[in-house]
């Protein structure tokens, strides 16, 4: 085993970094969004169980497995399975996923970064105009924008996982529970705020059918980071003295507490700009609700509060998104260095200039299919539809093969590594672990209904995706 890896340097910083990770876009609009749309607190109570009975066993299964054999996913499916060729495959898989997710996930970063700055720069009109984000997304500026990520990554990422991931999680993750709650404060003061407070908590359970709870369990799924082979590669930063499952806790909390706060800010600006508005027609797309709905809110603020004060909470939304988006891109893109690094034996700048090179023409082609350029924005049609290469790539990866990776991991972790040696890895750090419930329900949901549920998604999401069927009815 490798005992120069490189480590965090203490348990705080490791749950910060984790925790950066997991608090993304997903959390800052996705989830408000979703809740509101589907239930309020019904919607609230079931992701929260998602989160505590199926997603908590799935971290910390990532995190033993990354201590364990201090490796990113090739590695360690490699080393524990003794380099079966179908477990090197998973661990393959689990290194192409978030490779392919960081790709889209970037450009969704590059357009936050363009907002950011012609927020700062008094741009609110042109922002809230209805032809602008068309337009931006399809300029040369956003190969600016593309450039100014790239640097902020490649900085963060070259200094490893000490003094770049782990300080750079310190610096941004306080700043954004800060500018969170500053923001949360401020619209809370706003005309009507109530009235979206109150839809989003109060439950309707008539509107839970089975494609919203499942809807709830991706959402909470792709919330904590699972399947994308980053909890499992910070496992492997990860120091023997500490304590695998309260830090697994904390991570889900954190990021479940950003998500719900969130809602606090998010549906009262909604409310607040239009006291009529029927949330059940929101758009499901986050990407709408940032850079098309969000901009409008704003410049209808300056009525009441004035120019500069609406353009500087803009700025700060825009700021906080961008921060969430840094830590959890920063991660995503940790997982192909650290394979370079770990299988290919690259130095840490090898590696972030082979990923950056092949991840930034992806990135690229990605950025180009929204119009700028025919092959990549229509390529192929399936499930009822011309899609583009953004599309392709959003729904393979995150939509059909995250929760296989799960999956995977469940059954390796329950069948091939063996649950008495996941145990051992727990017990590390943690005492009082074995013979404890944790450990009973932990072993036993991850070999049993865990892997059942993550099939079943599975299989559903093939059908309706690519067949235009659904099997299980949801
Ligand atoms: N948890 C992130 C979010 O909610 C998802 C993510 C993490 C995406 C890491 C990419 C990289 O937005």
């Amino acid at each position: 085993m490798n005992d120069n890896r490189e480590q965090f340097s203490s348990k705080l910083g490791f749950i910060l970094a984790a925790a950066g990770s997991a608090v993304g876009i997903g959390n800052l609009v996705g989830f408000p969004v979703n809740a509101a749309k589907n239930g309020g607190g019904a919607f609230l109570v079931i992701y929260a169980i998602f989160v505590i009975l199926i997603c908590l066993p799935v971290m910390v299964a990532e995190f033993a497995m990354g201590r364990h054999t201090k490796k990113g996913p090739v590695g360690a499916f490699g080393t524990l399975s003794g380099q079966q060729p179908f477990w090197r495959g998973a661990g393959l898989i689990g290194v192409i996923t978030p490779f392919m997710i960081g790709v889209f996930y970037t450009v969704i970063s590059v357009w936050i970064l363009g907002y950011l700055i012609m927020a700062a720069v008094g741009e609110l009109e042109y922002l809230a105009s209805p032809d602008s984000f068309g337009q931006y997304i399809n300029s040369p500026y956003i190969f600016a924008a593309m450039l100014g990520v790239a640097a902020i990554i490649y900085l963060i990422l070259k200094l490893g996982v000490q003094d770049g991931i782990e300080k750079a999680s310190k610096i941004l993750m306080p700043a954004l529970f800060v500018m969170l709650l500053a923001l949360v404060g401020f619209v809370l003061t706003l005309d009507n705020a109530s009235a979206g407070i109150s839809f989003y908590i109060i439950p309707q359970f008539d509107k839970i059918t089975a494609s919203v709870v499942n809807g709830a369990l991706s959402q909470a799924f792709f919330s904590l980071s699972l399947g994308m082979g980053i909890l499992l590669t910070y496992g492997s930063y990860l120091s023997r003295k500490t304590n695998i499952v309260s830090s697994a806790k904390m991570v889900a909390l954190t990021d479940t507490s950003v998500a719900f706060i969130a809602g606090l800010m998010i549906l009262p600006a909604i409310f607040s700009f239009n006291p009529d508005v029927n949330p059940s027609e929101l758009s499901d797309s986050s990407v709408s609700l940032i850079f098309v709905l969000l901009p409008k809110i704003f410049l209808a603020l300056q009525t009441s509060i004035g120019f500069f004060a609406a353009s500087a909470i803009a700025t700060l939304f825009f700021l906080l998104v961008f921060f969430a988006a840094i830590t959890s891109l920063v991660s995503i893109i940790e997982v192909p260095v650290a394979y370079l690094i770990d299988e290919k034996n690259k130095t840490r700048k090898q590696a972030l200039t082979r990923v950056g090179a092949i991840g930034g023409g992806l990135t690229v082609a990605c950025a180009l299919s929204f119009g700028m350029v025919a092959f990549f924005t229509e390529m192929v049609t399936y499930g009822g539809g011309m899609k583009s290469f953004f599309d392709i790539i959003y729904d393979l990866f995150y939509d059909t093969i995250l929760p296989l990776n799960g999956l995977l991991v469940c059954l390796f972790v329950s069948y091939r590594w063996k649950r008495h040696e996941l145990n051992k890895e727990l017990s590390v750090g943690n005492d009082e672990f074995e013979g404890s419930l944790m450990q009973k329900y932990i072993n036993f949901s991850l070999s049993t209904f865990i892997p059942v549920i993550l099939l079943a998604i599975f299989i559903n999401t093939v059908a309706q995706k690519y067949f235009s069927s659904s099997l299980f009815g949801f």
